[in-house]
C-alpha cells in the first residue's frame, strides 16, 4: 500500500468546509475543500474583503511577474506585520520597496563568500552536539531544534553573534506568540473588528512579543551603529556590516538606525522561520520513507565521508537536494502570497475591482493534479528532470520582482544542515504521529514533529 505524507484531507462540500473551518479555524488550510485544488480561479467574499485565488500557471505568471506592478503586496499583510517589521522590504511597495531591495542586494552578494559557509557549518556542528542530548531513545520535537539552529545561523551571518540558548528561547517563544496573534488579527481586520476590541482580543500580546524581538536585535545593532557614526572601522564580515556601509542616495548619508533595525528584524523573521519550516518537513519525509533516508545517507557518506563539509562537496549532494526540493513542493514554507489590485483588472473574463485581494498559493498549485502526477505523493525523483516541470507550477521562493532575496542563502544552508544530521543520526518517526498542519506566516505544525534520533557509528 502506498504511504502518502500527511496533508489535511479536503472536505468535499461547502457546508462541511465552513463547519471544519469554524471548528478548527486556525489557518486558511483548514478552509480548503477538494475543488480548491483543481479550480482555475477561486473567489471568497467576506464582509470586508473580496478575495480571488488565481490557480492557473498563466494567471500566476501575470500576478507575480508580467503584471506585478498592478498587484502590489497587500496592505493587510503590512498592518499585521508592522509592530515587528516596521516598514521593511517584505511588505512595502513602489519606490520604498525598490530602495530597500537596492539596499539589501549587495549584502546578499556576500553570501557567496566562503566565510558565510564556514559560519553556517560551525552552527551545524554545534547543532549536532546539542542533538546528542536528544539521542536518548525517546521521541523529541525536532522542530524546536530546527527553529533554534536556523535562528542561530541568521544571528551568526547577519550580526556575527551566536544565539545564546536562554535568550534564544525567549525570542523564539515571542515569535510563536507573534504568529498566533497575527493570524487572529488578520481575521479580525477582515471582519472589521474595532481597534479597541482588537486590543481586548489579544493585540496587546502581539505588540509586546514584537517589542521583545526588536529589543534583542536593537541591543546588538546599537553599539555597531554608534561605532559607524563615530567613524570607527567595522571589521566584521557579516550582512549588518555591509548594510551599515550603504549610503542613502536621497540623503547622501548612511541609513537611519530605525531603518536598519526594520530590515534586520525582517531578515531575522524571513530568514529563519522559512528555513526552519522547510527543514522540519524534509526531516519528516526522510523519517517517513526510510529507503529514501538510506539513499540520502549513502550519498552524504560517499561524497563527504568523514571530512569537513565544503562548498564543493555540498553542491554534489543531488539526491539530498531533490528531497529538499520535493519537501518545498509538498510543504511550501510560505503557503500563500497576498496581493491586492491597484486598478480594475480582467481575469478569466471576470472584472475584478481595484482594491480586491488576490492570493497566489504555491500550496495549491504545487499539488494541482492537472500539472503534477500523483500530486500528494512524495517523489524526490521528479526533480531529476526539472525541464519536465510545467512552467509556473513550482515556485516555493516566489517569482518576479518580489522573488525571495535569500533563496541562495537557504539553498546553501539546507544541504549543510541536512548532511550534518543525516551523517550523524538515523531518524525514526513516532508511530502513528500525524503532524497537525497550520498555514500561518509559515507552514508549521501545532503538535511539533516527533522524531527519534539514533546516533550513527562512524
Ligand atoms: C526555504 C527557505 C525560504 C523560502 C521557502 C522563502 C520563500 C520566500 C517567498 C515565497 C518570498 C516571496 C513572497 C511573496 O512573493 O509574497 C520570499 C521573500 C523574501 N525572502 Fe525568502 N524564503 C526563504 C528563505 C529566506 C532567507 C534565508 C532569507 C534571508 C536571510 C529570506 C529573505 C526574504 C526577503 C527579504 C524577502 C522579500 C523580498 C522582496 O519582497 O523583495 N528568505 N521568501
Amino acid at each position: 500500500m502506498k504511504i502518502y505524507p500527511y496533508y489535511p484531507k479536503p472536505v468535499t462540500n461547502k457546508i462541511t468546509q465552513y463547519m471544519t473551518y469554524f471548528r478548527k479555524g486556525r489557518s486558511w488550510l483548514d478552509g480548503l475543500y477538494a475543488r480548491s485544488y483543481t479550480m482555475k480561479m477561486g473567489r471568497v467574499k467576506m464582509p470586508n474583503l473580496d478575495l480571488y485565488l488565481p490557480n492557473e500557471p498563466d494567471l500566476i505568471h501575470r500576478v507575480l511577474v508580467s503584471e506585478a506592478k498592478y498587484f502590489p503586496k497587500s496592505k493587510l499583510l503590512h498592518d499585521v506585520l508592522e509592530p515587528l517589521l516596521g516598514d521593511s522590504i517584505f511588505t512595502t511597495n513602489g519606490n520604498t520597496w525598490k530602495k530597500q531591495r537596492e539596499l539589501l542586494t549587495p549584502s546578499f552578494e556576500m553570501i557567496r563568500i566562503s566565510q558565510v559557509f564556514d559560519l553556517m557549518n560551525d552552527a551545524a556542528k554545534d547543532m549536532s552536539k546539542r542533538l546528542e542530548k536528544l539521542a536518548d531513545g525517546k521521541y523529541h520535537n525536532i522542530d524546536t531544534e530546527m527553529t533554534f539552529v536556523t535562528a542561530d545561523i541568521i544571528f551568526r551571518t547577519i550580526l556575527s553573534e551566536k544565539l545564546d540558548e536562554k535568550k534564544g528561547l525567549e525570542v523564539l517563544e515571542a515569535f510563536v506568540t507573534y504568529q498566533e496573534e497575527s493570524a487572529k488579527l488578520g481575521m479580525q481586520k477582515i471582519f472589521k473588528v474595532s481597534k479597541l476590541m482588537q486590543f481586548f482580543m489579544g493585540d496587546e500580546k502581539r505588540q509586546e512579543s514584537g517589542a521583545i524581538i526588536r529589543n534583542s536585535l536593537y541591543e546588538i545593532l546599537k553599539p555597531r551603529y554608534e561605532d559607524m557614526e563615530n567613524s570607527i572601522e567595522d571589521t566584521h564580515i557579516d550582512i549588518l556590516s555591509s548594510l551599515l556601509k550603504v549610503i542613502d542616495e536621497d540623503t547622501g548619508k548612511p541609513f537611519l538606525l530605525k531603518d536598519i533595525l526594520d530590515q534586520i528584524a525582517m531578515l531575522f523573521l524571513a530568514g529563519h522561520e522559512t528555513t526552519a519550516s522547510s527543514l522540519t518537513w524534509t526531516l519528516y519525509l526522510l523519517a517517513l520513507y526510510p529507503e529514501h533516508q538510506e539513499k540520502a545517507y549513502q550519498e552524504v557518506r560517499d561524497i563527504c565521508g568523514d571530512d569537513d563539509l565544503t562548498i564543493e562537496n555540498t553542491k554534489e549532494l543531488k539526491f539530498v537536494m531533490n528531497v529538499f526540493s520535493e519537501a518545498l513542493r509538498l510543504y511550501p514554507p510560505v503557503s500563500f502570497y497576498p496581493r491586492e489590485t491597484s486598478r480594475d483588472i480582467v481575469m478569466r473574463g471576470k472584472k475584478i475591482k481595484k482594491g480586491s485581494a488576490i492570493v497566489v498559493s504555491p500550496w495549491l498549485m504545487q499539488r494541482n493534479e492537472r500539472y503534477w502526477n500523483d500530486p500528494h505523493m512524495f517523489d524526490p525523483y521528479r526533480f531529476d528532470n526539472p525541464e519536465k516541470i510545467v512552467k509556473n507550477t513550482y515556485f516555493p521562493f516566489g517569482m518576479g520582482p518580489r522573488i525571495c532575496i535569500g533563496s541562495r542563502f537557504a539553498l546553501q544552508e539546507a544541504p549543510i544542515l541536512l548532511a550534518t544530521i543525516l551523517r550523524d543520526y538515523k531518524l525514526e518517526l513516532e508511530p502513528d504521529f500525524t503532524p497537525d498542519i497550520v498555514g500561518r506566516l509559515t507552514t508549521r505544525t501545532v503538535n511539533g514533529m516527533n522524531i527519534k534520533l539514533i546516533k550513527r557509528d562512524k
